[in-house]
């Protein structure tokens, strides 16, 4: 069966600033990988070779970083949201690209560390395909997401962020539709929010009579809208990380455990404990990078000490005292520890930053 992939990435990210403000969420590197491009791999994975990306005012970027798909091993189609007006929307505007063929859409926040293809092959095997199917997913907090009301094992009903949920299971970013979908999308009206819901869309094939199935996920599904999800989904790809080595390292320093070097990389009188990942062209220099870290391309650590946490691409960090935690650092940033009196802090914080000081 002829799958095309259909992925969102649009959206404002108000819960990712200051992030958003520069960049698209999606473009948010997860061990020294755009969290969009784990997306796009998935799908590339599961034999599917059209791929539609949903774009908003982050457009520009997301073309720039993905281009026309061919590094992937994909043709992508850009499809243009003028605002975020829902996921049911986006799928509304990209029915000139879908046309007949079933297809995934993927949230392009959305990171499933095992990746799609069980739950693919299984919607697959039908023939016809059921109108959709959905994957679900136990989680702490189901009013954060749409959460799915099983009878007799059949998914009997979804609903959007419920005050309080029936049960625990999120319905997750990762949907299989075939054409059926089309009459949802164009039947539901907005929700509250304004917006034409996805979870309206499932529930309208389930009141019409079409099949939808349902899948619980097992394995490791971060939906990527806050910093800890960041922090998260950076721990559990480097938890899976196969040491390589194509930077330098000097006889003073120390690579311990599992360590990504990336090309011309420079570790000098440094100790670097995996599993971490230093990015390309990075220098590290009279520095400590601890287990779960990801240092993106381009950057300077030097005199510093950091573990369990992110760095994107080029940002200098100097000179700090105290030893970096768990944090997310971004683009550009310029972070330097002073000895000079008087001790005070100087500080230049775009709006939205968090900043803890011992
Ligand atoms: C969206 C969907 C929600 C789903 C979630 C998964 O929520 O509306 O049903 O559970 O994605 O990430 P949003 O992230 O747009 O608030």
């Amino acid at each position: 069966m002829k799958l095309k992939g259909l992925i969102l990435s649009g959206g404002k990210g108000s819960r990712l600033r200051p992030f958003t403000y520069t960049g698209a969420k999606q473009l948010v590197p997860i061990a020294n990988k755009p969290i969009l491009f784990y997306a796009i791999e998935s799908l590339v994975e599961c034999g599917v070779r059209e791929i539609g990306i949903v774009v908003g005012d982050t457009g520009e970027q997301v073309r720039a970083a993905v281009g026309d798909g061919s590094r992937f091993g994909a043709a992508v189609t850009y499809i243009e949201q003028d605002a975020p007006r829902g996921i049911a929307h986006a799928v509304k505007i990209a029915q000139g690209f879908l046309g007949d063929d079933p297809f995934v859409l993927f949230l392009g926040d959305n990171f499933i560390r095992e990746g799609i293809l069980p739950y693919v092959t299984q919607f697959s095997r039908h023939n016809p395909p059921p109108a959709s199917q959905v994957l679900l997913c136990p989680v702490k907090n189901p009013q954060d997401f749409g959460v799915a009301e099983l009878r007799e094992g059949r998914l009997a009903r979804v609903v959007e962020k419920p005050a309080e949920p029936p049960t625990n299971l999120a319905v997750i970013g990762i949907y299989l539709f075939d054409h059926r979908v089309f009459e949802a999308v164009n039947s539901i009206e907005p929700s509250a929010r304004g917006e034409l819901e996805i979870t309206d869309t499932i529930q309208y094939l389930i009141d019409h009579g079409h099949e939808v199935k349902c899948e619980i996920v097992d394995g490791c599904w971060i939906d990527t809208g806050k910093m800890d999800d960041i922090l998260e989904a950076n721990r559990a790809i480097l938890e899976t990380l196969e040491p390589e080595s194509a930077g330098t390292v000097d006889k003073a320093s120390r690579v311990e455990g599992r360590v990504v070097l990336e090309t011309g990389c420079e570790i000098i009188n440094s100790v670097i404990r995996g599993p971490a990942i230093i990015g390309e062209r990075t220098r590290v220099v009279k520095s400590y990078v601890g287990p779960f870290t990801s240092i993106y391309h381009d950057c300077l650590i030097q005199d510093s000490e950091i573990e369990q946490s992110v760095v994107m691409e080029n940002t200098t960090i100097t000179g700090i005292g105290a030893r970096i935690q768990d944090s997310l650092i971004g683009r550009n940033v310029e972070l330097k520890g002073c000895d000079a009196k008087p001790r005070g802090c100087n500080l230049v914080l775009g709006d939205f930053s968090r900043v803890k000081i011992p």
